[in-house]
């Protein structure tokens, strides 16, 4: 790690309890909501009976889809329901008297206290007509379908299922179930109605602009007219990338009540109510030649999506691209289930593609009596096979033999089962991730104040991983500041208009902004710094340029000469400026996007003990590397890997969601059944980055880093399970049970 790395900037805040959640706004006679579930997973409401709950101390009202007036917004095509697209058709709540999943709101109940609207909700009574539902994917494989949406047809180079004509080859099948984002803070909300065309919500969202988009749509207001604040967010890892019912619910109720109005959905409609991973089955062909080349790569995977809704991740993308390999194809199936759409998860669609890929790769190289990091070395890919362009950059290898050392490779027998130490079994496993690097556009506004201070504004938010803490280094390096002299304000519309944080990219879109714009302040300050009647003027110092000034502490000083100096205040004052104002809109994309392919690449190596008798794993050490060009804050970023890596672990041996598919509920919704790691599953974790700038990605030459901390990790730890037991398991979670 680097010698002097930053803390996090909102560490006070958010210890202390200063830190605003979106639930602990202060609003004026708030009242409290609470959403009543569906206990059919398929069918219609018969009768749905509010009296009882209205009758109840303190209730204001109760919403259903009879007394609820449409949002004008979700009548998209109101001749033809039907000819609405299925790609982003959200649920419409209180709409009709339909029911597409379990624990679907029938009804929103509203008091004037938590406790009493939590009472009065057991109140509503509902009976249904029930349909036959549809929650058991392996079930359903014969309604697998193309996606309508773009970007997801076959994909084919070289020869269709060349793996079959290969010299070695295997055919393997892999599954994984749902799985949920389960972050600690709950999805919460707090809508206000201004006026009758203006609403402000306070809501967990990962992107203020997204929301106050979708809301003003589905409400037809005008946008500026909508205000989102989600300035802290406790944890969402994708949960909170579009506006879920529960939010239109809310807003809904404030209207009808004329009150601002709270919704803190619980842990179990976390579970059934914003989205999960799709659970997916997949089916990877591989071929080589006897000593080890590719010859062929078929990657088949069919997911599920909701009944109402479309959607769609690039499960089979990380075959296309990972290796050398000149035959590739890959097919992408959706099958439609009765529970709620899911959305982007942790690595979405690579870290579901990773685990069939890298355990298939782990199978061949067994086969082949090769090492599995030999194998990939063999079959490196030195440009991107399918974009046909060099990697912008591209330090795979230096992973490979940075993991292999920190974890102790050499002592791992190419055989499984060989290492035993008491009851257990030890194995070592790999896994290698990757991820695209993108950048969007992103505005950042600076202000420099009399005493020098920056401050730095944008609407970007912060999930977690230390969006504030990037920026505030960036500006600091950008600028030779201390950290001391930025602030940062972010996460509400109002700001400079910041991408949605998600898919690994916010260093790259709001960085480059902070960067270019600090770097637009030294140059307007050189510009004052050289004007007639100057202190550098009248001290002879004559093309002052933006790096022979030092700005720090504040005063603009004259590199070369220390005694040349002038506060900010004094320089500002001579040039009629109460302060200085720039802001920059950064472009995304750019010139290098069609000249390089941009990867971040990562790689994960394991060391776990499996108990003989048990089956229980234990895992005793994790290395984790990342090729994610500059790393720009050394304490986020290695705080950003670990958790990405135990959110693999969690994916490899704990996170699953149990459906009785007689009813169709999810019986595990809550934390004590539906299993996270915890401090004690998590060993010692080593993370080691390459840190090299990308000359082509943005300005600092980073990539993105979120999501190459989880890709691969499950194939690592399912791989060292193999290692240590002989056992193939290809199923996930990796439950003792299917190790006994
Ligand atoms: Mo993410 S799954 O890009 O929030």
């Amino acid at each position: 790690m680097e010698k002097d790395p930053i803390d996090r900037v909102d560490a006070r805040a958010k210890v202390t309890g200063t830190a605003t959640y979106a639930s602990e706004y202060k609003a004026e006679n708030v009242a409290h909501g609470f959403l009543v579930g569906s206990t059919i997973t398929k069918g219609t409401i018969k009768t749905i009976d509010t009296k009882a709950a209205e009758r109840a101390p303190g209730v204001i009202a109760v919403l259903t889809y009879i007394n609820t007036p449409k949002v004008p917004g979700h009548i998209a095509n109101p001749d033809d329901p039907s000819k609405e697209p299925i790609v982003n058709r959200p649920l419409k709540i209180f709409n009709d008297n339909k029911i597409a999943y379990y624990d679907q709101p029938v009804a929103l109940v509203i008091a004037d206290t938590y406790e009493r609207v939590r009472h009065a909700a057991t109140l509503v009574k509902a009976t249904y007509e029930k349909a036959e539902h549809h929650t058991d994917l392996d079930e359903e494989l014969g309604k697998a379908k193309m996606p309508a949406g773009p970007d997801m047809k076959d994909y084919s180079r070289g020869e269709e299922d060349a793996y079959k004509k290969a010299e070695v080859s295997i055919e393997v099948a892999y599954d994984q179930p749902i799985e949920v984002h389960s972050p600690m803070e709950l999805g919460s909300i707090i809508a206000r109605w201004d006026a009758d065309d203006r609403l402000t919500v306070y809501t967990k969202t990962q992107g203020v602009q997204d929301t106050q988009q979708s809301v003003s749509d589905m409400f037809k207001l005008k946008k500026e007219n909508v205000t989102v604040h989600a300035e802290y967010i406790g944890g969402s890892f994708g949960m909170a990338l579009r506006t879920w019912p529960y939010e239109v619910a809310a807003i809904l109720g404030a209207k009808k009540i004329k009150r601002p109005l709270k919704i803190v959905i619980p842990r179990e409609q976390m579970f059934t109510n914003v989205g999960s991973r799709p659970s997916a089955v997949q089916k990877i062909g591989m071929g080589t030649t006897k000593d080890g080349k590719l010859t062929g790569i078929t990657h088949e995977a069919i997911a599920h999506t909701s009944s109402y809704e479309e959607f769609t991740e690039g499960i089979v993308s990380i075959s296309k691209m990972l290796y050398a390999c000149p035959n590739m194809n890959g097919r992408y199936r959706i099958v439609p289930l009765n529970t709620c759409t899911p959305i982007w998860m942790r690595g979405p669609g690579e870290a579901t593609g990773s685990f069939a890929l890298e355990c298939a790769m782990d199978e061949m190289a067994y086969k082949l009596k090769m090492d599995p990091v030999e194998f990939r070395r063999l079959n490196h890919a030195d440009t991107d096979p399918e974009k046909k362009l060099p990697w912008s950059t591209k330090y795979l290898k230096e992973c490979y033999d940075m993991g292999m050392e920190k974890i102790g490779w050499k002592s791992r027998s190419l055989e499984p089962q060989r290492i035993r130490e008491g009851d257990w079994y030890v194995g070592y496993g790999m896994g290698t991730g990757v991820f695209g690097s993108f950048r969007w556009g992103a505005s950042v506004k600076a202000i420099v104040d009399n005493n020098g201070q920056l401050l730095l504004q944008c609407s970007v938010n912060d999930m977690g991983p230390g969006v504030a803490t990037m920026m505030t280094k960036i500006a600091s390096d950008t600028m030779g500041i201390p950290v001391k002299q930025v602030r940062i304000e972010m996460g509400s519309t109002g700001l400079p208009p910041g991408p949605t944080q998600g898919g690994s990219a916010t260093t790259a879109n709001v960085g480059s902004a902070v960067h270019e714009v600090c770097n637009d302040i030294k140059v307007r300050i050189a510009e004052l710094a050289g004007k007639e009647g100057s202190v550098f003027h009248t001290s002879r110092v004559h093309n002052i340029k933006p790096e022979d000034l030092i700005y720090a502490d504040g005063y603009i000083t004259y590199s070369k000469d220390p005694k040349i100096r002038i506060t900010y205040a004094e320089l500002f004052r001579q040039n009629n400026l109460p302060q200085l104002e720039i802001t920059k809109d950064s472009k995304g994309g750019g010139p290098n996007q069609d000249k390089y392919s941009m990867y971040s690449f990562s790689v994960h190596f394991v060391k776990l003990s499996v108990h003989a008798l048990t089956g229980m794993v234990k895992i005793n050490k994790v290395v984790s590397c990342g090729d994610a060009g500059t790393i720009i804050s050394a304490k986020t970023a290695e705080s950003q890997m670990i958790g990405g890596a135990v959110g693999g672990i969690g994916m490899a041996l704990m996170e699953e969601i149990v459906i009785d598919h007689r009813y169709g509920r999810f019986i595990n919704n809550n934390l004590a059944d539906y299993h996270v790691p915890v401090n004690a599953d998590i060993p010692e974790m080593e993370v080691i980055f390459i840190n090299k700038k990308d000359p082509y990605t943005n300005p600092m030459g980073s990539k993105g880093l979120g999501e190459i901390a989880l890709v691969g990790m499950a194939p690592a730890v399912a791989n060292a399970i193999f290692n240590a037991t002989g056992k193939r398991i290809r199923s996930l979670p990796i439950t003792p049970d299917k190790l006994i």
